[in-house]
């Protein structure tokens, strides 16, 4: 059963999407059939395909009226776009289907879990945020006649009934359902709350997983909670940061937490804390575990902070998604590697080894925007490194933008000021990388509108969108003293 306003939404974004030329969007990162793409959401492998829903205003390039677009791939890599799966049109998510996951029920249904929004009080009214089910066949969902299933009584005294979104279901070992969902205490910072079910329909409190001391923001949004490498992974992107060092930033960030969960107390006991994401445009992550055992992670290619800004206007949609990424835990940190399958995918391969840097230098056949380039720069003289080795990209007459790297500081720059931006907004951002005598690891994946950069074998990434027209290919590199640089670049689903 469908109702009128999904029904709506579905002959227009089918309309407005085939209006839209497969030039202007990313070859292998998802954007919104049309409109406008925030958080995904839903990210679960359901009858042979990988689902991945995500934050949706079909209507316009800018955020408002919450639905579920809905996309499906068997690589993580092609993705089709499905009919949007929900739109807000009952009296409890009448201001929005936000952020959620998704699950296999028993009967074979996949079950959406999400958060509905409701104000009181016409558009100044409060966010009244509870959680609602909707069940569904991959295509069609059916939200469930007594939503919501959490709402402001499950809350322990003081919670704001205002902050309390983005559930994230999981099934345990004896088929049982549990979810971790966001909210605020009465001191304001974020919390996270564990609740339980048999069934996914009826759930019960089991307490406070984690909260928020005040070191991570205020807020924690769009947690995910998963064992990992013998280990339990915590997944916040908290709302309001003060930055820390290089390893946080001002504004909204994404944090990861590696430690133990406590099955008697029902409580998490973090032991490391890093960024998930070093750049400027990562937010919100999801994971999964495929078919194949291995957890992979998809995040919103953007940030809160850099997207209410005008300079979008060429683009029929706004939003990407990251390149899926295959996460594991290495000397007590999460490392990310690109998802394998896009290794499927290379083309043409140009390499050389052994290259002085000392100038500006160009490459024959070094050049694209949607590549896969594998570098390691290391000085000359180890005694002796060089000051600054520039990467630039996305270069024509008029554009560029760099990646930089200073060995005596171990600091490794993006900067997309030149990348057509005419907006004031955050355009570059530092990244402390381990030190190793000079040298350094990029595993660097382009995709037209995107550059995520894996350092030193996935220790760290930095991701980064930029506005710049797709013609503007061109890749040089320069050195401030001398740099010995192996080079090999792929392109990739046969461009460039
Ligand atoms: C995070 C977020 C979520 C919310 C959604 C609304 O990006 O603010 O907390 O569910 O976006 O679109």
């Amino acid at each position: 059963m469908v109702n009128h306003s999904l029904i709506f939404a579905r002959a227009y974004e089918q309309e407005a999407g085939s209006r839209i030329s497969p030039s202007t969007r990313p070859l292998f990162h998802l954007t919104p059939w049309t409109g406008w793409m925030n958080d995904p959401n839903g990210f679960s492998y359901y009858r042979g395909q990988y689902h991945l829903f995500y934050q949706y205003n079909p209507y316009d390039t800018e955020w408002d009226a919450m639905h579920w677009g809905h996309a499906v791939s068997r690589d993580l890599l092609h993705w089709t776009y499905l009919p949007a799966a929900l739109a807000p049109d009952e009296a409890y998510d009448s201001y929005g289907c936000f952020s959620g996951s998704a699950i296999e029920l028993n009967d074979g249904r996949q079950l959406l879990l999400y958060t509905g929004v409701r104000k009181e009080g016409g558009d100044k009214g409060k966010e009244f945020q509870t959680q609602c089910v909707a069940v569904g066949d991959g295509l069609n969902y059916t939200k469930y006649g007594h939503n919501p299933v959490l709402d402001a009584s499950c809350l322990p005294e003081g919670y704001s009934p205002y902050d309390f979104r983005d559930p994230r279901i999981w099934r345990e070992e004896d088929g049982s359902f549990r979810c971790v969902v966001g909210a605020r205490k009465a001191d304001k910072l974020g919390a996270l709350l564990l609740f339980a079910s048999p069934d996914g329909f009826k759930w019960r409190s089991e307490g406070v997983l984690a909260e928020n001391d005040g070191h991570f923001g205020r807020m924690w949004e769009c947690p995910d909670f998963f064992p990992l490498d013998g280990r339990h992974v915590l997944f916040v992107s908290p709302q309001d940061m003060l930055p820390e060092g290089f390893e946080y930033h001002n504004g909204n960030g994404t944090v990861c937490q590696i430690g133990t969960f406590d099955r008697e107390s029902r409580r998490f006991i973090p032991s490391h804390h890093q960024a998930i994401d070093y750049g400027i445009d990562f937010y919100a992550p999801q994971t999964i575990l495929t078919p194949d055992g291995r957890r992979v992670m998809i995040g919103w290619m953007q940030n809160w902070d850099t997207c209410k800004v005008t300079g979008y206007e060429e683009r029929p949609w706004f939003g990407q998604m990251s390149v899926p990424r295959e996460i594991s835990i290495k000397n007590g940190r999460l490392y990310q590697q690109p998802i394998r399958e896009l290794q499927l995918y290379r083309g043409r391969r140009v390499s050389y080894d052994d290259v002085l840097v000392d100038g500006p230098l160009s490459l024959d056949g070094i050049e694209g925007r949607s590549a896969e380039i594998l570098l390691h720069v290391c000085p000359k003289d180890a005694s002796d490194p060089f000051i600054k080795f520039t990467m630039r990209f996305a270069e024509d007459e008029q554009y560029h933008s760099i990646l930089s790297f200073r060995p005596h500081e171990s600091l490794l720059k993006l900067d997309r000021k030149f990348s057509g931006s005419r907006r004031a907004y955050i355009h570059q951002r530092r990244c402390q990388v381990s030190d190793r005598n000079g040298e350094i690891d990029l595993h660097i994946i382009l995709d037209r509108f995107s550059i995520e950069v894996f350092i030193n074998d996935g220790e760290q990434v930095m991701t980064a969108t930029i506005l710049t027209h797709a013609k503007a290919k061109g890749i040089s590199f320069e050195c401030d003293g001398k740099a010995i640089m192996n080079i090999a670049k792929y392109s990739l689903f046969s461009e460039d």
